[in-house]
């Protein structure tokens, strides 16, 4: 069972990983990955507009739950949240992303892929965390691995992860939802071609959702 404020993951098995590099894409990109059924969406704070982008889906996508990615400092945590980000994703850890976490009960997912890093996490009282760079860290076989010693522990992988891998982490019991940002091609979003993202989106949700149903 997630913890409380971690609940919103229970709505999606999928999570895209957003890296916007024009304002004016933030909410017609959002739009098209809530109209292919993926509404948790991860912005990476690694372009100017991160922050604007936050505010402008947050305000303009209701259905869409937002968080900020790529936050590695409490600087950076603080600003997100101000942005509208109700959840933060960490690709390491640090004890200030943890106290700030738990000081602002916004839940942080922050990035673990040794046994130590993951026993620091699970110390501080993290217990869902993001496992990156997933494909050069072991991959599924390390986050299986894991669920020995850390049973009581939920992975987010990303990182190298597209549709012909996707399966590997979601059949896992101890992945929560997989990222990755096969379904905003480089191409496409440069072009606005929002009905091939939505497209990619919904054939990610019609593939978790096969795990779904089998489980
Ligand atoms: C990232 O933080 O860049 C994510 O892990 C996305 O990785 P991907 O582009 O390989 O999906």
């Amino acid at each position: 069972m997630l913890p409380q404020p971690y609940n919103f993951l229970t709505s999606t098995s999928v999570i895209p990983v957003m890296v916007i590099e024009r304002e004016t894409d933030a909410v017609p990109m959002a739009q098209a990955l809530v109209a292919g059924g993926i509404k948790v969406l991860e912005i990476t704070l690694r372009t100017p507009c991160a922050l604007a982008a936050i505010k402008a889906i947050s305000d303009a996508v209701p259905d869409a739950h937002v968080g900020a990615g790529t936050v590695c400092n409490s600087d950076d945590f603080a600003a997100a949240v101000d942005a509208g980000a109700r959840f933060i994703v960490s690709p390491g850890q640090s004890d200030a992303l943890f106290n700030q976490s738990i000081a602002s009960n916004i839940p942080l997912l922050p990035g673990a892929v040794t046994a130590t890093e993951v026993m620091r996490a699970a110390e501080a009282g993290f217990k869902v965390l993001k496992f990156f760079p997933a494909s050069t860290s072991g991959g599924a076989a390390a986050i299986k691995a894991f669920a020995g010693p850390f049973s009581d522990i939920s992975f987010v992988p990303t990182g190298g992860i597209g549709p012909k891998n996707l399966m590997e982490y979601l059949d896992l019991p101890n992945v929560q939802a997989a990222g990755g940002s096969w379904m905003l091609p480089k191409d496409k979003v440069q072009v606005g071609d929002w009905q091939a993202v939505t497209q990619l989106s919904r054939e990610a949700c019609e593939l978790s959702n096969v795990k779904e149903l089998t489980q």
